[in-house]
């Protein structure tokens, strides 16, 4: 049995697409941290690529494709092998196994009141096509997350009611068999800002299919043709105008990236954010000014990103090697639980002869 004490973390992201600043500040800058703060006794990163195919299953190319992409921008965030188990999800068995115990445990009705579900059925117009994997990712989500006995799993808002179902799944199956699985806590960012970052159009989400994300790869060029061009007051027509920062993507960004010191450094005339709103929201301060002070800092989050990219980029070999290797030691933890979870239930027959007996005397013997 493992330590109850232990502290796991266990994240992941579909691989649908390369990642952007909103995984960033919404998560992936968190791991880093954590990871570096040497509080954990586990750390697993997953690429949720069987989860990516619930609605991708026509495109596994894509999907395919993509874990490597994910992979480079979780070793260019600072993401460390030595210190985090990369894995890919397809390649547990284990997580799938789980999962079809947990069905049992989980009604039609619950998901359907799903939050995240619902909302997703509605952006993808699954409506009345949606395929069963989809309906019931949230089961798997609970599975990639107790097989690792993960307690703390660093995601973005959106993944609350995954949570929630996840937490729910446990204590039913605690309840049910015996107290073998964790209940997770989910770790939100601090920084209200960073919880959803809207897209540079200032529609509420970042959306590879709405265009209006900027990438960890995305180069110097296009990051500041992004950020020049993005969504910011519509009233503000004139320098003189004043302006709304509230909904304002370019002042949510900077919310998200602006520190004290990029002040001093690119605009000592403001003491900082406040200062800057108040100026903004009076009249008197142009978006361009704005937009490119948030270039400015914006390309000092990203540079050092963008140019380790470049250096993991030149030996892909090494990236599969990490991720097989890290599938490996995934595994062997996702099978320990499922060991656990077997026995729990006591379906381990062959691991125990008293399991399987006829229950009933008089039909041995009467035959
Ligand atoms: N649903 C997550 C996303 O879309 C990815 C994911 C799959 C995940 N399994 C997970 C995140 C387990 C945290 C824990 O980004």
């Amino acid at each position: 049995m493992e330590n109850k004490k232990e502290k796991i973390i266990l994240t992941g992201d579909r691989p649908t697409g390369r990642l952007h600043v909103g995984h960033y500040v919404g998560s992936l800058k968190r791991r880093v941290e954590l990871q570096n703060s040497g509080k954990f006794d586990e750390i697993y990163i997953m690429i949720a690529d069987a989860q990516a195919l619930t609605d991708n299953a026509d495109n596994p190319e894509k999907v395919r494709q993509n874990i490597i992409e994910v992979a480079l921008d979780y070793l260019s965030c600072g993401l460390d092998p030595a210190k985090s188990t990369l894995f890919i999800q397809s390649q547990i068995p284990e997580l799938t196994e789980l999962s079809f115990y947990y069905m049992n445990l989980v009604t039609v009705s619950r998901l359907q009141r799903n939050p995240t579900v619902k909302s997703e059925i509605q952006m993808r117009n699954f409506e009345a096509s949606i395929p069963v994997g989809f309906f019931t990712y949230p089961i798997s989500q609970a599975s990639d997350i107790t097989a690792f006995k993960a307690t703390t799993v660093p995601v973005g808002e959106d993944q609350l009611p995954m949570l929630e179902q996840t937490k729910e799944i446990v204590r039913k199956f605690n309840a049910t068999y015996a107290d073998v699985l964790i209940e997770p806590e989910i770790l939100l960012p601090d920084n209200k800002a960073c919880l959803r970052l809207p897209g540079t159009d200032g529609k509420a989400k970042m959306s590879k299919s709405l265009g209006n994300c900027i990438y960890l790869a995305d180069s110097e060029e296009d990051v500041k043709k992004k950020i020049m061009s993005m969504f910011t007051d519509p009233n503000h027509l004139r320098v003189e105008d004043p302006g709304k920062v509230e909904g304002n993507p370019v002042f949510i960004y900077l919310d998200a990236f602006s520190k004290q010191e990029h002040f001093e450094e690119y605009l000592p005339e403001y003491a900082n954010l406040d200062e800057l709103k108040a100026h903004y929201t009076r009249g008197g301060l142009g978006d361009v000014k704005v937009k490119k002070f948030l270039n400015a800092v914006m390309q000092e989050e990203l540079s050092p990103i963008r140019a380790k990219r470049k250096e993991f980029e030149k030996d892909i070999p090494e990236i599969y090697n990490i991720l097989k290797q890290g599938s490996e030691k995934a595994r062997e933890k996702a099978a320990a639980t499922l060991d656990d979870v077997k026995s729990a239930m006591k379906i381990n027959y062959f691991e125990d002869k008293e399991l399987i007996k006829t229950q009933s005397e008089k039909y041995r013997y009467e035959e």
